[in-house]
């Protein structure tokens, strides 16, 4: 057990970190979601917990929060932005490591939707998500800002292009074709992006160790 270290590399920051795939409801029984476990995100909580920083982690993720960690549950993306916002101007640091829906219902059905007669296949209307990170980048005050990319392809020149169209600071790309990174892993392999600057890859590590690593380089860049 790692405890806080009181004069630790984020002594005294405020940050906040997201979670996990948001959950976009159909009707009361039913959600679209994605294949992100929350992992790497919570490992980003804890890895700035050990270094001394005060976290908010914003999760849709069941799983166990690193001690130390003030936690707040959320579903949907508009939650997710809802509670972002409410503390945003509290925060020294943002890590959006949640995998947010681009899309959500634009009608969740208030009662469970029944079958269809006659075997007739069902439509649903999707209408697009708020784009929590750009959000945050077109209002940053002093907030540094990491995103993620998750891709299947052409890495470098998906995550390039949203560094620069989300006004992020950093930007953590992985590619979730291949076995053991990103989504569901306990590892991950990070491409790490900054505005002029050449990119830099992470080999395969632990999602802890690489989120320990990356937040001893931001800590001095926000000194
Ligand atoms: N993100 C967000 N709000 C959204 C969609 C994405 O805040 N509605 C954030 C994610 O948390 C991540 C970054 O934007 O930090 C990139 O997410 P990603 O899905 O890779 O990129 P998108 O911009 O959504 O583009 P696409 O899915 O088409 O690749
Ligand atoms: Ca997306």
């Amino acid at each position: 057990l790692k405890l806080r270290q009181k004069d630790g590399q984020l002594k005294g920051r405020k940050v906040i970190v997201t979670a996990g795939g948001t959950l976009e409801p159909i009707d009361p029984v039913r959600y679209i979601s994605n294949r992100s476990s929350g992992k790497m995100g919570l490992a980003f909580a804890q890895a700035a917990s050990e270094a001394g920083a005060e976290v908010l982690l914003i999760t849709t993720s069941d799983l166990p929060v690193p001690f130390g960690v003030e936690v707040k549950r959320v579903e949907t993306a508009q939650q997710m932005l809802d509670a972002i916002l409410a503390r945003y101007d509290w925060a020294d640091l943002v890590v959006m490591a949640a995998a947010v829906a681009d899309y959500r219902f634009s009608q969740p059905a208030e009662q469970k939707i029944k079958k269809q007669a006659e075997h007739q296949a069902l439509h649903l209307d999707l209408v697009e998500n708020p784009d929590i990170l750009a959000q945050l980048g077109a209002a940053k005050t002093h907030q540094y800002l990491i995103g993620f990319a998750a891709e299947t392809n052409d890495l470098l020149a998906h995550a390039s292009e949203k560094l620069k169209k989300k006004h992020v600071d950093m930007l953590l790309a992985n590619d979730v074709s291949k076995e053991n990174i990103g989504f569901g892993y306990d590892t991950n392999e990070l491409l790490i992006l900054e505005p002029d600057k050449s990119p830099i890859t992470l080999p395969l590590a632990s999602k802890l160790e690489l989120a320990r690593k990356i937040l001893l380089d931001v800590a001095k860049k926000i000194k």
